[in-house]
């Protein structure tokens, strides 16, 4: 099977569960810092790996949103979310490293806890950076590899099995990857669990 198939069958079974198994990143500290940021979202917005909407709460109300995400099923359960927000959503199935977009589209792009799973993050960063207008931002929300040593090497070690049977890689560098998809990175900010979460703005470059 390919990694793309791998990755859409993965997601749709956890879409099963998803909701229940994190629920605690929809409240507490991860509320707040998921509501802070999508404060700064601002005209065309795109949402990658919408997942199942975990965010549609916490945007501004009266904004027009698109939300993409390779998982059928992960999108079927964003669907009823999206009915619940107080501004429009539209939901695509569509992969990230593929963005059916013309260049230059969206003025904000937001990707949460996404770039752990995208098979090919700097390919599908490249895609961000393509449909993102030369005076856009993207805001991310997203776990990386711990530098710390004793932690980066527990985190190496169990990165595989992880994968395997959930999907995310723990032990992706980030900040690095959307530095080498060609954006600027203007913050970069731990804000959860020592330096594994951080909150990473870039810009058109
Ligand atoms: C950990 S979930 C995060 C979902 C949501 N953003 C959140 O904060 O709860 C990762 C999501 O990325 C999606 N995903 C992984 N690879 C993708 C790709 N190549 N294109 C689009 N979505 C992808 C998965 O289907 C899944 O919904």
């Amino acid at each position: 099977m390919d990694a793309k198939k791998g990755v859409k069958k993965k997601w749709d079974k956890t879409s099963r569960f998803y909701d229940w198994f994190t629920f605690m990143d929809v409240r507490g500290k991860n509320a707040k810092i998921r509501q802070e940021m999508l404060q700064e979202v601002d005209g065309k917005i795109l949402e990658v790996g919408i997942g199942t909407g975990h965010n549609t709460q916490f945007y501004p109300p009266k904004r027009n949103i698109i939300g993409i995400d390779i998982s059928g099923g992960m999108l079927s359960k964003a669907k009823k979310k999206a009915l619940g927000y107080l501004g429009h959503i539209s939901l695509l199935s569509m992969d990230a490293e593929n963005l059916a977009f013309k260049d230059h589209s969206f003025d904000t792009i937001v990707s949460t806890c996404v770039f752990c799973s995208v098979p090919d993050p700097i390919a599908g960063l490249k895609e961000i950076r393509r449909v993102l207008k030369p005076s856009g931002k993207l805001l991310m929300y997203e776990h990386v590899l711990s530098k710390r040593l004793p932690l980066k090497f527990v985190m190496n070690l169990l990165a595989p099995l992880v994968a395997r049977i959930f999907g995310p890689h723990i032990n992706r560098n980030t900040v690095d990857n959307v530095k080498k998809s060609g954006m600027d990175v203007i913050r970069v900010e731990d804000v959860r669990f020592l330096d594994i979460f951080k909150r990473i703005d870039a810009i058109y470059k």
